[in-house]
């Protein structure tokens, strides 16, 4: 099932969401409908808050189905090594054609339960470290427009309350 994608201003994006102790089927179902939902949208990662569930599960594929062995589900992530430096232009299907330059690290570590609550780690460089680190944000209620000036916070502000009065942003 797809599901719509929840834009910025609604809350369930700035609240941190729960812990998930149940690892069973309605789980599974979650996961293949956050990677139907987020390859429909375009997107190369997606945390279920940004389909209005308060839950803490990401997917991500930054292949966009080019390797099947490419796609993760991390459950209840957490960042736990964080080394060097990137700089580069990031997005976010909840605030859609808005791109802002974003430092983050380079190395990241996670460490997250797969669909049968199985602990693992997961290390990655680039495009996949800055996926876990704007996925798991999502999870603490965090746009990546908090990693950016607040100048810029405020224009993207701005500019998102012009397009709901206009009716351009649902
Ligand atoms: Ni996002």
């Amino acid at each position: 099932m797809i599901y719509p994608i929840v834009k910025y201003g609604d809350p369930v994006l700035e609240t941190p969401a729960e812990t998930i102790t149940e690892f069973n089927n309605d789980l599974r179902k979650l996961a293949d409908d956050m990677f139907e939902s987020m390859y429909a949208a375009h997107g190369v990662g997606l945390a279920a808050p940004q389909i209005g569930i308060g839950k803490r599960i990401v997917v991500i594929d930054i292949t966009f189905k080019e390797d099947p062995e490419a796609k993760m589900v991390l459950v209840n992530p957490e960042i736990i090594k964080i080394e060097g430096r990137q700089r580069s232009s990031e997005g976010c299907l909840s605030l859609p054609d808005f791109r802002e330059e974003v430092t983050r690290p380079n190395v990241v570590t996670v460490r997250a339960q797969d669909l049968g609550g199985k602990w693992f780690e997961s290390t990655g460089e680039g495009l996949l470290a800055r996926a876990f680190l704007h996925e798991t944000d999502h999870l603490n209620g965090k746009l990546f427009i908090t990693h950016v000036s607040a100048l810029k916070r405020d224009m993207i502000r701005r500019k998102v309350r012009k397009l709901q009065r206009a009716g351009q942003w649902a």
